[in-house]
């Protein structure tokens, strides 16, 4: 999708579809649309239809004209916002995602989005604009032999700024790397597992970090075993498919001193649940529990392309969790990278264990910050829905900054707490620690057993289960995969630039 600026008045630019954005200025039950747009004659053309009471700017209300009075575009799209008291650049992020699928979805190919000037400033309202519009363009039907819906796409988004677009560039590049990379993430988490194994995905990232300009290392299964990561070695030696760790390096010339962030993702391919079966039920979603490495491996591409000034580097710990007769069984004790014993009471709690020795590594190598992503727990689905990712972290200052960087993202997560008292769980009777408790408090659980291998190194863990596949469609995102946390990453990461 190509993306420009024009600072022509809305009214006389020429495009197929004007979207101007409605909102509601009024008091509690009586609406009061007001068309954002400065120019005059927009406001003109929509002054019947609003005089009518059919708009009244609720959020994602559609209302397309045809010949719109006086303006030289051939439609005009108002988009209703909401309350003009609870307008963000959030909500502008999910308008232009609305706006591409509501007029791909009429077979239009471009169209031009007024920037609404109403106190968001106007690099950032490009931005989001730009980052909701790529959202909204994404389909998943990638198998569907009837192309129409993989073909339906805008090619072309034109933003309407006030005066000089000059300084707004830079904005629109950067919404563009972010937005992009999002949807190379959902690329990544959409394929199947016989589509998307360790080796397919390790491919993916050599090939990204080659188109980039990053070092890419994969390591195979023996090597796995020479690190003496015998947690993560536990869950792929029951599958056929060989797994895979991936390391991406991000090196900047002058990066800032003394931080090394290290970004872990859990790239369980397929997850059964090994011999801790998973029902029938649903199981084909497992496909999905790659997001958090798919969104680590994306996350570096954004980071390669907007160069900030600070080292990082990324760890994915890739594999299948499968039931075999090679497979680990329940009783079972792994010995982790870190020395730590682990009595296995489910092998379905298998992402944990990748994860211990993707975090001990990041530690071997220097990482001084470690943020890891992982489709964990279905317990923060049950704790938060579909709607809040989980953040865990183990030291306050990090999370203001990683809270920060989500807000900026407009991307929602709510904190979990990690307190000492969770810790009595972990016991076991044969080793340090079991790998999986009651059913009670289960993303708690695991977050507390993730610690014990991140050990004193500042550290926030994402459970991303219940956020990164989208369970229905919404006016801005198509049902499927989200790419949840990759722009608050990026954001994050870009905070730490010296
Ligand atoms: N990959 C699952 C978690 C998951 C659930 C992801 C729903 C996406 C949607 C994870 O490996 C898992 O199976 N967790 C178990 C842990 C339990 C056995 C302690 C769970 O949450 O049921
Ligand atoms: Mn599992
Ligand atoms: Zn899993």
């Amino acid at each position: 999708m190509n993306t420009n600026l024009s600072s022509s008045a809305p009214s006389q630019l020429e495009t197929d579809c004007l979207v101007a954005v409605v909102l509601d200025r009024g008091e509690k039950d009586k609406p009061s649309p007001s068309i954002e747009c400065a120019d005059a004659a927009v406001r003109e053309a929509a002054r019947d239809v609003i005089a009518s009471g059919e708009v009244i700017g609720k959020s994602f209300e559609t209302t397309l004209l045809h010949r719109p009075a006086g303006l030289k575009a051939k439609r005009l799209l108002l988009l209703g916002g909401g309350k003009a008291k609870n307008f963000s650049t959030a909500e502008l992020r999910k308008l232009a995602g609305a706006a591409v699928r509501t007029l791909k979805g009429k077979n239009l190919r471009t169209f031009a989005f007024a920037l609404p000037e109403n106190g968001i400033a106007a690099a950032e309202g490009v931005r989001a604009i730009v980052e909701g519009a790529f959202v909204g363009n994404f389909e998943p039907g990638y198998y569907k032999s009837d192309r129409k819906e993989k073909d339906q796409k805008i090619d072309d988004v034109t933003i309407v700024v006030p005066g000089d677009p000059k300084p707004l560039e830079n904005a629109m590049q950067a919404g563009r790397i972010v937005a992009e990379s999002q949807n190379f993430a959902r690329d990544l988490i959409n394929e199947p597992s016989n589509r998307m194994t360790p080796t397919i995905l390790a491919e993916r990232a050599k090939k990204m970090a080659a188109d980039v300009g990053l070092k890419c290392e994969v390591h195979d299964g023996d090597k796995i075993r020479q690190l003496k990561m015998g947690a993560f070695w536990g869950v792929a030696q029951g599958s056929d498919e060989p797994p895979a760790l991936i390391v991406l390096r991000y090196e900047p010339k002058d990066p800032a001193k003394d931080v090394h962030l290290g970004l872990v993702g859990k790239g369980v391919t397929f997850d059964t649940g090994g011999i801790s079966i998973k029902p029938a039920d649903g199981m084909e979603k497992m496909k999905y529990d790659m997001a958090g490495a798919a969104t680590m491996i994306a996350a570096m591409r954004a980071i390669a392309l907007l160069k900030p000034k600070v080292k990082v580097t990324a760890i994915i710990c890739a594999t299948e969790n499968m039931p075999s007769g090679k497979a680990q069984k329940p009783g079972d004790v792994q010995i982790a990278m870190s020395g730590k014993s682990i009595e296995i009471i489910n092998t379905d709690a298998e992402g944990r264990l990748i994860l211990a020795d993707g975090l001990s590594y990041a530690r071997q190598i220097g990482c001084t910050h470690i943020v890891d992503a992982a489709t964990l727990t279905g317990a923060v689905v049950v704790a938060l829905g579909y709607v809040n990712a989980g953040i865990f972290a183990s030291d306050d200052q990090l999370y203001e900054r990683f809270a920060k960087a989500n807000q900026q993202a407009g991307e929602k997560m709510w904190r979990l707490p990690l307190d000492d008292d969770y810790k009595e769980n972990l016991k076991s009777n044969i080793a340090d620690m079991v790998n999986a408790g009651s059913r009670f408090g289960g993303a708690i659980f695991a977050a507390m057993f993730l610690k014990e291998f991140a050990e004193d190194t500042p550290w926030i863990h994402l459970d991303i289960a219940g956020t990164a596949w989208m369970e229905d469609s919404k006016p801005w995102i198509a049902k499927g995969p989200s790419g949840i946390a990759l722009r608050s990453l990026v954001e994050f990461v870009k905070g730490w630039s010296a």
